[in-house]
């Protein structure tokens, strides 16, 4: 009898391991037709059964994950449509959350302003002028329970992209949830939490590294124990590529960052599988769509091999790599924003023939401002079609087994690799930022492109060919400059009506335990936001007992 291959016999665990996933998942359609009625399998491999698929490529939601972290990907469950928004004070911003939900958003995506990002009050010096122009104002608990007004915080997952304060505005969203009768176990969504590409690349940094990673492992912890459904971290490459970096760069640095991660969590005595499965990635998505689709299945594949051979982590859930993608923003042009519609398609194209978890998509005039709601609704509508209009997402992985794709995704792990090598000699990331590594890497790269641009060798449509004689300008959205003055009275208001005494005891108690390296901090933050102590009055304690970064 013909002896049943590895491949046979991989495919039927997979057959197996499916049919569970899709008692929790079950697909989306009973059959899945083209519009000339030709059924559509789940998966397609190669006609000849051949081992190495197993190894290089394998079944969606085993291992190394190439094909997707799931069995059945979008066939059971679209990825999170997840529009990034925040603006002015917290009740615009829950007016403009409230508008896409209904409009058919998924997931939220909390962008916070500038002095909340750097730990800041409205009424600090330091914020003037910045009070709600890119995010929304957040002081104390107050404008976190106006954020949420009327949002079901069990009922969806919500991303704060939030650094250096990460752990204050955490517990604010848990207060909240408690407010809300939903405890901190049932919280989903995710803390950006991610401090090294700050240091890299965005630069809303507060303290120097050591305190930043004891922060960032508190909260592993902190969350392990009581938000164990909510993603700790998401390690992002994003940020990264919009400083210029390449498709290979990105990967790399910022798998880096993430092996930095967990072994500072590792050192902080918690177990890979206690916190591994709660990792999350976040990456770019630019405009040469075969490298970007290729960039995502090589991430997963050396991030697999590196959790299962690097760290021997046992729990399969610790070994995928589950990622958000934003659309390149540093691809939109001012020039003729309408053309910024087609860029932001093809790289939403990407990311979900990439296999991304969840998605946000740029507006058309975000190189001219903050979206207004038609440009926000029009990158909604781009996600809706593409799932519901294409067909991409009825089979798993549709580009597995291009020549030209395997390629790709085989080049670009190659030379993270080589990359991750390098960085581990510099004794790994925390190094390497502190050298100035990656950010030379970086600069180097954006030099050369824009020389490439500035030379015409790179065609950018509308910026340096095809130009338009007369621009025409598109009605932009207008932050209302009386925010500040009023986001200051409101604070001050606030200030007033607490109980200053037991501010002033949870202040002192965090300072006190900030001494104490052993202590977990996320605690004392939960008590200090819910008496309404301000994000700046608590990172003016740590600023106290860290001191502040200046930089490389
Ligand atoms: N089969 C089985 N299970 C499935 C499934 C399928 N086909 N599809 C989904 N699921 C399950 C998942 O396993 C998960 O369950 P679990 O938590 O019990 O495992 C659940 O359904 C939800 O699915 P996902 O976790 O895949 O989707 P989420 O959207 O909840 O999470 C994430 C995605 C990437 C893990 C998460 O970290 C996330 O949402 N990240 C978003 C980050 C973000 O929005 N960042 C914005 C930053 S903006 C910025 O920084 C740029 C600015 O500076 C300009």
């Amino acid at each position: 009898m013909k002896q049943e291959s590895q491949f046979s016999h991989v495919k039927q665990e997979w057959e197996k391991e499916t049919e569970k996933t899709t008692e929790r998942f079950p697909e989306r359609k009973k059959d899945f037709k083209t519009s000339s009625d030709i059924p559509i399998d789940r998966l397609y491999t190669p006609e000849q059964e051949s081992d190495s698929y197993i190894d290089k490529l394998g079944f969606p939601g085993q291992f190394p994950y190439t094909r997707g972290i799931q069995p059945t990907m979008y066939r059971s469950k679209y990825w999170t449509m997840r529009q990034y928004a925040g603006f002015g004070s917290a009740k615009e911003t829950n007016k403009r959350f409230r508008y896409l939900l209904e409009q058919g958003q998924t997931g939220l995506s909390v962008a916070f302003d500038l002095p909340t990002q750097i730990g800041y009050d409205s009424d600090d010096p330091m914020a003037e002028g910045e009070v709600g122009k890119v995010g929304v104002a957040i002081d104390s608990l107050a404008d976190m329970e106006q954020l949420f007004e009327s949002i079901p915080l069990e009922k969806v997952s919500t991303s704060m992209t939030i650094n250096a304060p990460a752990s204050v505005l955490l517990c604010m969203y848990i207060a909240v949830g408690e407010k809300q009768g939903v405890p901190s176990e049932k919280l989903t969504g995710t803390i950006q939490n991610d401090i090294l590409k700050e240091y890299i690349a965005r630069g809303t940094y507060i303290y120097p590294p050591k305190p930043s990673m004891r922060l960032i492992t508190n909260i592993f912890r902190y969350c392990q124990e009581n938000a164990p459904k909510f993603n700790t971290i998401s390690i992002s490459g994003y940020h990264i590529r919009e400083a210029g970096s390449t498709a290979v760069q990105e990967v790399a640095f910022t798998i880096a960052n993430g092996i930095a991660y967990v072994d500072a969590a590792l050192q902080s005595g918690m177990d890979i599988d206690q916190f591994a499965p709660r990792l999350a990635f976040f990456f770019n998505a630019h405009n040469q769509f075969f490298e970007e689709t290729a960039k995502f299945r090589a991430a997963r594949r050396i991030w697999a091999k590196i959790m299962k051979e690097r760290y021997h982590a046992k729990n399969p859930k610790s070994w995928k790599l589950r990622f958000h993608t934003q659309t390149g923003g540093s691809t939109l042009t001012a020039q003729q924003p309408d053309n910024n519609i087609v860029r932001v398609t093809l790289q939403a194209l990407a990311a979900v023939l990439g296999g991304t978890q969840s998605l946000h998509t740029n507006s058309r005039d975000e190189a001219l401002s903050l979206p207004t709601e038609e440009s926000a609704r029009i990158a909604l509508r781009t996600q809706q079609i593409l799932a519901n209009e294409s067909g991409i997402a009825d089979t798993v992985d549709p580009l597995g087994g291009s020549y030209y794709v395997e390629h790709l995704t085989n080049e670009i792990e190659r030379k993270a690799m080589e990359y991750i090598e390098k960085i581990d000699t510099f004794g790994g990331a925390v190094q390497a930022v502190e050298d100035g590594y990656m950010q030379r890497e970086i600069h180097q790269t954006a030099y050369d492109t824009q020389k490439r641009i500035e030379k015409k060798e790179e065609i950018i449509v509308g910026l340096n060919q095809f130009e338009l004689e007369e621009e025409v300008n598109p009605d932009l959205l207008k932050v209302d400059e009386t925010l500040e003055a009023n986001q200051k009275e409101r604070l001050t208001q606030i200030k007033a009506s607490r109980d200053l005494d037991k501010v002033q005891d949870c202040l002192d108690r965090l300072g006190k335990a900030a001494r104490n390296d052993s202590e977990n901090l996320l605690p004392y933050i939960l008590e200090s936001v819910k008496a309404y102590a301000t994000v700046g009055e608590i990172c003016n304690v740590l600023r106290e007992e860290f001191g502040e970064y200046t930089g490389i």
